[in-house]
């Protein structure tokens, strides 16, 4: 896991080449391809090539996608979201965190607070995995707070037994990862950076995120997508990009920019976990698109079959019957709640309207959703008793 250092960052492909080479694709071959034999085709023709070919039905492209995932060890690995505040300089027009969203309640998780969420999660939940999650700010000043007290909150975790941390704070610049690294410079590979760039499209991004010249921090397109390059700079292996379905009308045009950014992740020594949320109902201020439960699901597996080696994150905004479908293609199954500190002692959680980000589809206490899904038989690395991790945990198949 040695990331190539000042390596050059991620410039997005030209679409209508990749389009054309996605016509030279031998989807035959793609599917008898052995797990990790080169192929002649770039990641992201493969993978629009899989999407559209039409004699090849999504059921078998599942199968196929399933079988190639079963290889991988351990099968699956769970993190549960905190958020630490609903605060947010942002204006991103799906999201009730937006900072002009008069509506929200507004809430900042104190120090005993936090610590008390970290023991809930540890010993009530027996989760190891934990996200960590605020808004953007504008001023360097509250930017780099933020990065000094999710460090803290970091390090409390790592302190209590926890063994993956997912860091999901917006944009990062190097002085920001540099106070955050301070906190954890002996645990940088247990560190995972999620920044989704929701679109990759630059007008779609712009009509959701804002301009630029508005002073909202996350209209910064470029900035946003460079956070990883800076990331591994720095010498933090993991790496977590996205898109958030629902956005861009083309789930093609996104499929291509995200399995680019992956295979520039991974070419740069990232273990890269990839993330696909579709939008959830929430006070937005814009139309958003519905993805469907076929493309949805047809998408989870050109995505896994394209990079086997790549976990998938599953989250409980998907319902039960759609998470029963992609299970298993995932390789990170992640149930929480977007509501600030929202887990109790007595096993309830809070998904308020009033405080949420978004509303998920099925609330439930983390631990029932994680031992529903060991009850078909897939075991969670991170989740209940300790068991001895085997050498070559993060080995490709
Ligand atoms: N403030 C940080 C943290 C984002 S929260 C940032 O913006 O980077 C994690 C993710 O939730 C976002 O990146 C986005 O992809 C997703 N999200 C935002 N609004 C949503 C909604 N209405 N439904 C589902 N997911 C949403
Ligand atoms: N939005 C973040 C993500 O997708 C945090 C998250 C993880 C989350 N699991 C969740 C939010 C479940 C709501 C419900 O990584
Ligand atoms: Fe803020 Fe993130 Fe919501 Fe955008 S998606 S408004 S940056 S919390």
């Amino acid at each position: 896991m040695t990331a190539i250092l000042n390596a050059p960052e991620f410039v997005l492909p030209d679409l209508a080449a990749i389009v054309q080479e996605a016509e030279t694709v031998d989807v035959g071959a793609v599917l008898e391809a052995e797990t990790g034999q080169h192929l002649p085709w770039t990641p992201s023709a493969i993978a629009l090539a899989l999407f559209r070919d039409e004699s090849l039905t999504t059921k078998e492209l599942v199968a196929r996608a399933e079988a190639r995932c079963a290889r991988r060890e351990p099968q699956l690995k769970t993190f549960v979201p905190l958020y630490t505040t609903n605060h947010c300089d942002s204006e991103c027009k799906m999201c009730s965190m937006r900072g002009k969203n008069t509506r929200l309640d507004r809430q900042f998780a104190s120090r005993s607070q936090i610590l008390e969420q970290l023991e809930i999660l540890r010993h009530e939940e027996g989760v190891r995995g934990i996200g960590l999650l605020t808004g953007e700010y504008d001023s360097a000043y509250t930017r780099l707070a933020t990065a000094f007290r999710v460090g803290w909150i970091a390090r409390e975790a790592l302190d209590r037994g926890f063994e993956d941390i997912y860091v999901n704070i917006g944009s990062m610049t190097p002085e920001e990862i540099e106070v955050f690294a301070d906190w954890v410079p002996d645990r940088k590979d247990a560190v995972t950076l999620c920044v989704f760039q929701e679109s990759y499209d630059r007008e779609t991004y712009r009509r959701f995120m804002g301009d630029t010249s508005e002073n909202v921090p996350k209209a910064n397109f470029d900035r946003r997508i460079t956070s990883f390059d800076r990331w591994l700079d720095a010498g933090f292996p993991r790496t977590n990009p996205g898109v958030l379905m629902g956005l861009h009308t083309s789930v093609e045009e996104e499929l291509v920019y995200l399995t680019s950014h992956v295979g520039h992740l991974r070419d740069r020594g990232s273990v890269v976990d990839i993330s696909i949320p579709r939008m959830r109902p929430a006070r937005t201020t814009r139309n958003t698109t519905r993805v469907g439960d076929e493309d949805y699901v047809r998408l989870t597996a050109v995505l896994s079959h394209t990079f086997p080696e790549n976990r998938l994150v599953l989250t409980n905004r998907e319902p039960k019957e759609i998470r029963d479908q992609v299970i298993g293609m995932s390789g990170i199954i992640s149930p929480g709640s977007p509501d600030v500190a929202p887990y109790a002692r007595d096993g309830s959680v809070k998904n308020s309207e009033g405080s949420s980000q978004f509303i998920v589809a099925e609330l439930a206490r983390p631990r029932d959703i994680l031992a529903d899904v060991e009850a078909s038989g897939r075991r969670i690395a991170n989740f209940g008793p300790t068991i001895p991790v085997r050498s070559g945990e993060e080995a490709a198949v």
